[in-house]
């Protein structure tokens, strides 16, 4: 009987999982029918054409008994030729069709092979547009000597510097050849070796599989310093020092980490340090995650981004979300097991003050964002996907996760996600195997403890459920009833014992200032606490946003160097849709974006033109 229900079981899981998959919106790639199985580069990286040239070479499997056309993602690219390999090893050239430019998903590239190709070359170069490439001058660098390059793909600008299946269904592995300038280093989301020679010629090898969003490169005057024996930095040197003090306790978090969800798959995880543009705070490519120089407070207080970066080794790149539609799976998790991996090194203490800030910004997210942005499995609608993104599939994903934890307990759900990263090592799943894979292997495991309904509640559903985990920090508290005191002129700023206050305790105390603040008070805290000039980005953030909500005008002269140096979006946009809400904030925030925006990434000026208008 036990038997039976299994196969019945297997058979229901694995009848779904292929008859339900659907296919990526956001790919003209026909993967069901070819699918790329290893993808050789080689690329000339020119830093005054702003271009990418050489050729992509994909390997192909076909699923399909017929010939088919090959259909291809590309954007903005310059194709040269197209040649196409047969089982015999001989090359032929082939015809190609490049289709009208769409605004989301770039034009698509039609190969007609009239052979099964074993292999395929595209010939080509990059252009100035590339929406996945930020070149930035030397001048626009912090050495101010020598030009910088990287690289951000996901969700989907692989395609604008690579022809390429552009989809996190399929999975490739990779080598790559590039040449640039004998004076810079590349390196790249693969086996980075600390003491190659500074020869220009790199050639690099990603032996495990991965999705195109994975695929990452980096040029600079970079500089290698070690801080384990499986961790490092790359970066500027002006930064080198600082990045391996704030960051060496990467291989604590890597060895507590391993404890909980399994072995560290990837050999080396290093860090790449880039400039102040860079629009993320940090990117998970694997063996490589790429940082922004904005976490380095010189005390570790930003630090979880690390600890986020390093989680996506586990949830993210091994196990992969589908589509982008599935984006909690791989965000959700991640910030889940980050929470886990910040309490084994730092203590519950701290990882519940970052619960709750994190729930205390998707509740005031949530009452701004459309319902249907609400949901986990989100609806895109042909949107481009870089628009509906938010903290939902992070936060309400890791809400809903320490939902489970809490009803099973840890010692039923660690060895479940432990299990799940196992059973699905490199395979990319959508929303719906992966909800008949809790089922089976959790709520049904362990009946009577959480519903079906509540399951879809969760998943399916717009808001948060009544029933959300409210993470509740002591510390917090305390700072509660200290503001209340002060707003009633019960105590005084200097009798606040903040001497000890944490970054978090501070973020929460500045969040929750009410907005009849007056500029008195304002000043005053100011001239206590140096808030306008904080050298903590997250701090001169959380008190700019206070200062403009409240009319507090003395930070503008500080928050405009702020908005110029600092590109990264979810500090600088928040700032410009507060400015824009009045006529007089719109035109001085115009004025200062003039200045910002040509050291801007692509992506944070879309977002920032679209806010002010340009
Ligand atoms: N993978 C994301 C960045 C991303 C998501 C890029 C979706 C493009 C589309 C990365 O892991 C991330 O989440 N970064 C956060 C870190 C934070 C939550 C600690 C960031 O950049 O702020
Ligand atoms: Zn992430």
């Amino acid at each position: 009987m036990k038997l039976l229900s299994y196969i019945v079981a297997t058979l229901f899981v694995f009848i779904s999982s292929s008859v339900w998959a659907e296919q990526d919106a956001y790919t003209y790639a026909n993967y069901d029918q070819v699918t790329t199985t290893h993808i050789y580069l080689d690329l000339n990286v020119d830093f005054d054409k702003k271009s990418l040239s050489g050729f992509a070479e994909l390997s192909l499997k076909w699923l399909s008994d017929e010939v088919q056309p090959v259909y291809l993602d590309t954007r903005d690219l310059v194709l040269h030729r197209v040649m196409a390999q047969n089982n015999n090893g001989q090359w032929f050239g082939v015809t190609y069709d490049l289709a009208k430019r769409d605004d989301v998903l770039g034009s698509k590239l039609t190969i007609n092979t009239k052979f099964k190709a074993k292999k395929l070359r595209v010939y080509y170069h990059s252009t100035e547009k590339a929406s996945g490439l930020q070149w930035l001058t030397a001048e626009q660098t912090a050495g101010k000597d020598k030009p910088f390059l990287f690289s951000q793909n996901q969700a989907i600008h692989a395609r604008s510097w690579i022809p390429i299946q552009d989809t996190p269904s399929v999975r490739a592995t990779y080598t790559a050849r590039i040449t640039t300038d004998k004076d810079l280093l590349a390196v790249m989301s693969a086996n980075n070796e600390p003491n190659t020679p500074r020869d220009g010629d790199y050639f690099f090898s990603m032996p495990q599989a991965i999705p195109s969003y994975l695929i990452a490169i980096g040029v600079g005057d970079l500089h290698f310093k070690a801080m384990s024996h499986q961790t490092g930095i790359y970066a500027e040197s002006y930064i080198l020092d600082a990045a391996v003090a704030e960051f060496n306790d990467t291989q604590a978090m890597i060895d507590k980490a391993e404890k909980m969800y399994g072995k560290y798959r990837w050999g080396r995880y290093d860090l790449l340090m880039l400039p102040p543009s860079f629009p993320f705070g940090g990117m998970e490519n694997p063996r490589l995650s790429f940082i922004t120089p904005t976490v380095i407070a010189g005390d570790k207080s930003l630090v979880n981004l690390i600890a986020h970066e390093l989680a996506h080794s586990w949830s993210g790149n091994l196990v992969t979300n589908e589509s982008w539609r599935d984006l909690w799976l791989n965000e959700g998790f991640t910030s889940y097991v980050e929470n886990r991996i910040m309490e084994s090194v730092f203590g519950i203490e701290r990882a519940i003050m970052e619960q709750a800030l994190g729930a205390q910004n998707l509740n005031y997210e949530i009452a701004e964002l459309a319902p249907g942005d609400t949901q986990l499995y989100i609806d895109l609608k042909g949107r481009d996907p870089d628009d509906a993104f938010s903290g939902v599939p992070y936060v309400k994903g890791q809400l809903f996760l320490i939902y489970l934890e809490e009803k099973f307990g840890r010692e039923r759900f660690d060895p479940f996600v432990l299990k799940y990263f196992n059973d699905h090592a490199f395979e990319s799943l959508g929303t719906t195997d992966f909800v008949i894979y809790l089922k089976e292997n959790l709520t049904h495991k362990f009946p009577n403890i959480v519903s079906d309904e509540v399951l879809n509640e969760w998943i399916y559903e717009q808001g948060l459920p009544s029933y959300v985990p409210k993470p509740k920090s002591d510390a917090f508290d305390i700072i509660d009833v200290n503001i209340n005191q002060l707003l009633a002129n019960e105590i005084q700023l200097t009798q606040l014992s903040t001497a000890k206050w944490t970054l978090h305790e501070w973020l929460h105390f500045i969040n929750n200032l009410p907005l009849d603040m007056t500029s008195e008070l304002m000043a005053e805290l100011d001239k206590n606490f140096n808030l306008t000039t904080s050298s903590n980005a997250e701090i001169a953030h959380a008190w700019y946003l206070l200062s403009i909500r409240v009319g507090y005008d003395v930070v503008y002269p500080e928050m405009s160097k702020y908005l110029v140096a600092i590109g990264r979006r979810k500090l600088i946009v928040p700032l410009y849709k507060e400015l824009a809400t009045t006529a007089k904030g719109k035109a001085w925030a115009q004025g200062v974006y003039k200045k910002a925006r040509p050291g801007y990434h692509g992506l944070a000026q879309g977002t920032v033109d679209g806010i002010l208008n340009k």
